[in-house]
């Protein structure tokens, strides 16, 4: 039996490793095997790749070689850690995909999506997930936040700060990217809005991910 592939998205400092703790324990509650991962990250190699693409003292990186890093990661993610767990049948969260890709890269660095579509073809072997949330907070709360986080990063040694010190525009364009993705892929992608608690997102995310997993495990 195929698994189930579900994504987080959404701007830095938008609450998305909080929800994802929150819920992979649902699930695990709930019976479920839930593998949790990440990208830039997630496996050995992608750590390595993921220092380097995020590291604030890497530069003049080109973006379309920033492009190729990321899908180089995710290639690999795949190979080592995805595809397994769905082949044994598990749900994985999975904190970012190729929609990061598309906002981050197509819209923040100015790469167009067309690109990243590509790109995803034929690095991601057809892998889709079969649901996406989207959390999409306030911008300027969201932005402020990923700010902080990256000045206790930074002052713990470790260096994270490279997209979350690009400016409010590329900010902003990724927003931007993030609302045109939704809106073209709405049967995938479900939308959470703005500044609600912890508890009531969280909520709102069992709900939708109960629904869509019904059909699956009553089959
Ligand atoms: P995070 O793990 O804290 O979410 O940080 C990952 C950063 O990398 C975040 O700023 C978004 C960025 N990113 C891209 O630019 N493109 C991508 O494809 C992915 C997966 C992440």
């Amino acid at each position: 039996m195929r698994g189930f592939f579900l994504t987080f998205e959404g701007l830095d400092g938008s609450g998305k490793s909080t929800q994802i703790r929150k819920l992979a324990a649902h699930l695990e509650r709930s019976g479920h095997a839930v593998t949790v991962t990440r990208q830039p990250g997630g496996t050995r190699i992608g750590d390595r790749i993921r220092a380097l693409l995020l590291d604030s003292r890497t530069e003049r990186l080109d973006p379309v070689a920033e492009l190729g890093l990321m899908f180089s990661d995710r290639a690999q993610a795949i190979a080592e850690v995805i595809r397994p767990a769905l082949d044994q049948g598990r749900i994985v969260l999975c904190d970012r995909f190729t929609d990061s890709t598309e906002a981050y890269q197509g819209g923040g660095r100015r790469l167009g999506s067309n690109p990243v579509l590509r790109m995803h073809q034929v690095m991601c072997g057809g892998l889709n997930p079969d649901l996406t949330i989207l959390l999409l907070a306030d911008f300027d709360r969201s932005l402020a936040r990923a700010r902080r986080r990256n000045d206790r990063t930074a002052a713990s040694g470790t260096n994270e700060g490279r997209f979350e010190s690009e400016d409010e525009a590329f900010h902003r364009r990724v927003y931007e990217k993030y609302r045109e993705i939704a809106a073209r892929e709405s049967n995938r992608v479900s939308v959470i809005e703005g500044d609600q608690s912890i508890e009531a997102i969280h909520r709102q995310i069992v709900e939708l991910v109960e629904e869509k997993l019904r059909p699956v495990t009553t089959r």
